[in-house]
């Protein structure tokens, strides 16, 4: 049996037969497990089903920040396959986006084996409780300390959008975004010097909603992280200082985070993160193929040798008069057409690198050139023919990439990921492979603190913290995330 094979849920009511299944080999009764279900607002309760089959629970409860586990059952035959330890890993990760600073449990004193998974586990013997079970066995009292795990705000502001989240660890407390794309949609693009004005305007009411939305006070933020860019310079000024002035205030770290990382971070809410693997980093600003190997090591391995495909998107969608930002009216458009236009194959040097430009000067013309004909377009059906043509360069290098690189997972990252087609065909072509492939929720694609906060909480673990003299840079590489 494979632990790939098994499945981990919350319980819920509707597994009450399965809670009476498993019960029957607990000294619980099966209604106290379901009042902790129903009821008990400190518990969770967990379990893992093998074939359809409930094999493990897992019944824990969280008080302020201290934990107790009250139940822990594998069934016999399914033991030594790490099931235990799989339903603990969850539960760390529960316990740290709570901030829970320790975990404690008793067990019977014959049961050896348990006894030492839990010292596996890195629980340490506390005391002995006497006559602790009800045939008089003595119980051993174990704890273990949980890694601290910092509660962060992050504030987004490279572009057009004001964003600031409340983290700890993978919980998102809050992510407010202050979108400004309706005040820039009549230049049919992103005005810097608007922008930053906005920022400006916003930032101060986006903070206050953060903190009221997480019910959080600035007093018990550990660290204060920021986008120090790519990004348009008067905008990143305006998340920077605000960083800057809090972490001064209230004394604590200040991180700078390179944008692209927290938009390949975003994932990380949804999946672990198995290295080695391809971030594939496509939005208004950017288009790069990044390997890496470990947490915060990035190799850039090909990128857009002119625009980026986001930038492709919305130049094609305006000379085919469709509102900003165009991404998203292409690929709404693209639906409804063919691709029955013949589009230049796009082309670079390098084996990895890719090219967009080509392609939209080649459709800039044609429909000038039809347009001055007083020729019809066949609006759907060019920007279907565009997708195909743009996605199918971006698809070819991502699977070369990733079959060189032999990678286990594949992020999607940045705004571009929430085109569906691109989706379409990547799940398409790895649906029966070993690669894992991933897309942020759509809530994450686009521009928003939480992911600059992910990302901040590893750069906070490894102590990559900023002093209040740095400035931000508009055209930072990702490679140098921690040169500031
Ligand atoms: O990551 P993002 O929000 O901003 C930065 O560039 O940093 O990306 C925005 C880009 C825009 O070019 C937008 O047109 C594109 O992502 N985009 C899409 C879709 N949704 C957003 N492109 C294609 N299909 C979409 N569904």
């Amino acid at each position: 049996m494979m632990l790939e094979e098994i499945e981990f849920k919350k319980a819920t009511l509707e597994d009450e037969e399965v809670i009476y299944e498993l019960a029957s080999n607990l000294d619980y009764t099966p209604s106290a497990i379901l009042n902790d279900i129903e009821k008990n607002v400190f518990a969770h309760v967990e379990l893992a089903f093998f074939k359809g089959s409930p094999i493990a629970i897992l019944d824990y409860w969280i008080t302020f920040d201290s934990a107790t586990i009250a139940i822990i059952y594998v069934e016999q035959k399914y033991r030594r396959n790490n099931i235990a330890s799989s339903l603990m890993k969850r539960m760390y990760e529960t316990l740290m986006d709570e901030g829970v600073k320790n975990i404690a449990l008793e067990v019977r004193k014959s049961n050896i084996p348990a006894k030492n998974l839990y010292i596996k586990e890195g629980f340490k013997e506390i005391n002995v409780k006497s006559n602790y079970y009800a045939d008089g066995e003595d119980a051993i009292y174990l704890v273990k300390e949980m890694p601290s795990t910092p509660l962060i705000l992050a504030i987004e502001s490279s572009c057009d959008e004001t964003s600031i989240s409340i983290t700890r660890n993978k919980k998102i407390l809050s992510n407010v975004i202050s979108s400004q794309i309706e005040r820039h949609r009549k230049f049919g693009g992103v005005m810097p010097e608007l922008a930053s004005r906005l920022h400006i305007e916003n930032v101060l009411y986006v903070l206050d909603t953060a903190l009221k939305e997480a019910s959080v006070m600035l007093e018990e933020i550990d660290a204060f992280a920021f986008t120090r860019g790519p990004g348009l310079v008067g905008a990143l000024h305006v998340g920077m200082e605000v960083a800057k002035s809090l972490a001064a205030i209230y004394d604590k770290p200040l991180i700078p985070v390179h944008h692209l990382a927290g938009h390949i971070y975003a994932n990380e809410y949804v999946s672990e993160l198995h290295f080695p693997l391809l971030a594939c980093v496509v939005s208004g600003g950017n288009t790069e193929l990044i390997i890496m190997k470990d947490h915060l090591d990035y190799e850039i391995v090909g990128r857009t040798v002119d625009d980026a495909i986001g930038e492709c998107y919305d130049k094609v969608a305006r000379v085919l008069g469709l509102p900003y930002p165009g991404g998203v009216e292409i690929d709404r458009l693209a639906k409804l057409g063919k691709p029955t236009y013949h589009l230049p194959i796009p082309h670079a040097f390098n084996k990895y690198d890719l090219s967009f430009s080509g392609l939209k000067t080649h459709i800039i013309n044609l429909v000038n050139s039809l347009n001055m004909k007083g020729q019809e377009i066949n609006k759907a059906d060019l920007a279907c023919s565009f997708q195909e043509v743009a996605l199918k360069e971006l698809v070819d290098k991502v699977y070369q990439v990733a079959s060189d690189y032999e990678v286990k997972q594949i992020l999607v990252a940045g705004g571009v990921s929430a085109n569906s087609r691109l989706k379409e065909i990547l799940n398409a072509h790895y649906k029966n492979s070993n690669i894992e492939l991933f897309f942020p929720p759509l809530s994450l694609c686009g521009d928003n603190a939480a992911m600059i906060a992910r990302n901040a909480y590893h750069l906070y673990e490894k102590k990559i913290f900023a002093s209040l003299d740095i400035g931000v840079d508009p055209n930072w590489e990702i490679t140098d995330f921690n040169k500031f």
